[in-house]
């Protein structure tokens, strides 16, 4: 990597306060997915350009929201992966900020995309994507096999629950059994905890659909798939969950984009 381009990296992680936080989560997904080794460096992050474009007015892309189930197998390009990806999780101001809310502040989903070429998670911090493995498993976020063309992207939310621990929750879930208070139960806490993750992701899939709307994607937010199947193949901890999947493309032209 140039020297300038290093520079540009330590400097936008400054800016964003997460330090060396990248190289923890590089370590880790090697130690889940094994075979980071066999990348370079550049290739290992993948930066994506800024996100630019998406100009359509905001009535116009919330008339075109709709949910499209017809894909073209063209590959996105990286272009439209930013913008999709900052519409998601993208941080749009100081403190690292994101572009959709979350409860408390948790920023506790993460975002993986399965493409043909592999499995990559998004690093908002860096506005890159973090190879994870080579291996394509679009299909297994799927129930039956599909018969259709597969998305060139599949996003894939997951609640990491770890990061929906603070002092606050855990100094109430230790006296909520003392006061004996049914609001602070912990089946309570447990449940507000799961309402709050998934009102997240629904934020995030809602800013990708009007993304996809404004750049004139196919686009259809998913939840009918097992999770803990699709959880298996991203080696997540026990702590994580897959919530819902968000498949966007081109969309189909003729009946040739059809054939796998
Ligand atoms: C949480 C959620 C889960 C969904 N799961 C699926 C799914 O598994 N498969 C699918 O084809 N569509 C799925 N959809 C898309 C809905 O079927 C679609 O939003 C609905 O039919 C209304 O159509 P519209 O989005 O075009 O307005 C899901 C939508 C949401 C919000």
């Amino acid at each position: 990597m140039s020297i300038r381009k290093t520079l540009n990296n330590k400097l936008h992680d400054i800016k964003n306060g997460i330090g060396d936080q990248i190289e923890e989560l590089k370590a880790e997904i090697d130690r889940r997915f094994g075979n980071l080794g066999r990348r370079s460096g550049d290739e290992i992050l993948r930066a994506l350009p800024e996100p630019s474009g998406m100009t359509m007015p905001l009535m116009e892309a919330l008339q075109e929201r709709e949910s499209e189930r017809s894909f073209s197998n063209e590959p996105l390009p990286d272009q439209l992966v930013s913008n999709l990806l900052f519409a998601a999780d993208g941080i749009n101001r100081k403190g690292g900020k994101r572009t959709t809310p979350t409860a408390l502040n948790w920023r506790e989903t993460d975002i993986y995309l399965l493409k043909a070429n592999g499995i990559w998670r998004w690093v908002p911090e860096r506005r890159a994507l973090l190879f994870c493995a080579l291996h394509d498993i679009r299909e297994e976020s799927y129930i039956l096999n599909s018969q259709f063309t597969l998305p060139p992207l599949e996003l894939v939310y997951v609640t990491n629950y770890s990061r929906t621990r603070s002092l606050i929750t855990d100094a109430v879930e230790t006296i909520a059994p003392k006061i004996r208070s049914a609001a602070f139960s912990e089946a309570a806490i447990r449940e507000l905890r799961i309402r709050s993750t998934n009102i997240d992701v629904g934020a995030k899939i809602q800013s990708v659909y009007l993304a996809a709307a404004a750049m004139g994607l196919s686009c259809v937010a998913r939840t009918g798939f097992s999770a803990e199947k699709l959880a298996a193949k991203l080696h997540l901890k026990p702590d994580e969950e897959v919530v819902a999947a968000q498949s966007v493309g081109y969309p189909a032209k003729s009946i040739l984009d059809h054939i796998k």
